[in-house]
């Protein structure tokens, strides 16, 4: 009988392991890439071995991610995950999913993938394996852009924007503080970001679209043009303390650009974004869920670690104790500073609801008005409390981050 081992990668014989069954699924990677990519520290994965052969790999890129202002996780999203044909349905994915939970505990605060097609068996791979829906980054697509005059936004190389990458942090932020759902920027992430594994399994031709004003950066859009696909992509979009004229400037041209390359123009924003309305001025459509769509699915790792994160100090709160229950999970959210914690709140939620209070996707007191989460020993004061040591953080998404 063949003998199945599930563990960590090692060494570059898992990587050339693996990349044979990568290669039977998803668009062919160089061996080059795959060795130089799998030696960093951030990425690793789950193997699963046939007689010594791989025949599953789940991989993981483990991103600084930002949740909300002032925390920012370890999240390890997952990419490109394949079991050999002739071996799946068998348990072998959530075996593999079973390892890296392990592996991940101390490293990662959760797990991460960016999905689409709920009715797939793909997501529903996912969901099996207790990952949870906590943003909807909605498709929107321009189809007939207009080839609009637009003088004050330049185009060119994407080098350019490496050479002005503190301006466009300095924007970036400007931009985004206030929103979590995306990894961490700093110097060096657009040169890593174009260079991921995506963009070496679907190569594209990058542009970067800015505006100044005296000679400083206020806002720029990186496009992404699939060879051979009439579809340009906004990666990404930002403009200095979220103006939006600015923002109406760069679709403009990014809009004339396409009409000129008869492209159609797509962009990734959950609905009501910062953007939204001026989006939707310009004539883009949110595709139906139903139709297209793409998710950030999660499953906590290390609760315990992620609430010590994402816990706002209270000082009403200081010496009462804060827990959650979930019927797979257990976790303190918050410590008393005293031996004898003067009250002991316990939230009672389901394993999706939990997912998203660690993640500041959900706003506390409408939850328990909805029976979301139900309390134990806790008045409506003390949720008020929890409320804001756990606060709701709207998502904003960027197509750049997917791997
Ligand atoms: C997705 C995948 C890694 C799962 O591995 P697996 O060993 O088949 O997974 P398990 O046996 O543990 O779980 C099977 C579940 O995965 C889902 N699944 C996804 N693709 C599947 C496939 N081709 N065959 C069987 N199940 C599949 C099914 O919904 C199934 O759930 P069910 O048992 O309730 O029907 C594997 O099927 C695969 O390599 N698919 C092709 C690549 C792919 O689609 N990746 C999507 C993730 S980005």
């Amino acid at each position: 009988m063949k003998t199945l081992r599930f563990r960590e990668m090692q060494d570059e014989n898992d990587v050339a392991g693996y990349l044979r069954i990568h290669d039977a699924v998803w668009p062919k990677v160089s061996m080059k890439f795959w060795r130089e990519w799998t030696k960093r520290e951030e990425v690793t994965m789950a193997l699963a071995l046939m007689d010594e052969k791989v025949v599953g790999a789940l991989p993981f890129h483990i991103r600084d991610f930002y949740v909300r202002p002032g925390v920012t996780v370890k999240a390890a999203f997952e990419f490109s995950v394949v079991v050999r044909k002739d071996l799946r349905g068998q348990g072998i994915g959530s075996k593999l999913m079973t390892i890296a939970k392990r592996f991940l505990k101390g490293r990662a605060d959760v797990m991460m993938v960016y999905r689409g097609g709920e009715l797939t068996p793909g997501y529903n791979f996912y969901f099996k394996n207790e990952h949870y829906d906590v943003s909807y980054p909605r498709p929107r697509i321009l189809r007939e852009p207009r080839d609009l005059v637009e003088r004050k936004v330049k185009i060119t190389e994407i080098e350019e924007l490496y050479s002005r990458e503190n301006e466009v942090l300095k924007v970036f932020k400007s931009a985004f503080y206030k929103f979590g759902g995306y990894p961490e920027r700093n110097i060096g992430y657009w040169r890593r970001a174009l260079r991921s594994i995506i963009y070496q399994e679907l190569p594209q031709t990058f542009k970067f679209f800015y505006i100044e004003d005296k000679g400083s950066l206020v806002g720029y859009a990186i496009i992404g043009k699939s060879r051979g696909k009439h579809l340009i992509s906004i990666l990404e979009l930002a403009t200095l303390n979220g103006r939006k004229d600015l923002a109406a400037q760069l679709i403009a041209s990014v809009s004339r650009f396409a009409a000129r390359n008869r492209c159609a123009v797509r962009v990734n924003s959950p609905d009501f974004s910062l953007y939204d309305d001026v989006l939707k001025k310009a004539g883009f459509i949110g595709l139906p869920r139903w139709k297209s769509s793409k998710i950030i699915m999660a499953h906590i790792v290390d609760p315990e670690s992620l609430a010590g994160k994402i816990w706002r100090e209270n000082e009403n709160l200081k010496n009462v104790k804060v827990s959650a229950w979930s019927p797979r999970k257990q976790v303190v959210l918050h410590h008393a500073e005293t031996h004898a914690p003067r009250k002991e709140i316990m939230l009672e939620m389901k394993d999706d609801i939990l997912t998203r209070l660690l993640l500041s996707r959900i706003d506390l007191v409408s939850a328990v008005k909805q029976e979301l989460v139900t309390v134990v020993k806790g008045d409506v004061n003390d949720i008020r409390e929890v409320a804001y040591s756990l606060p709701y953080t709207p998502w904003e998404h960027h197509e750049i981050d997917y791997i």
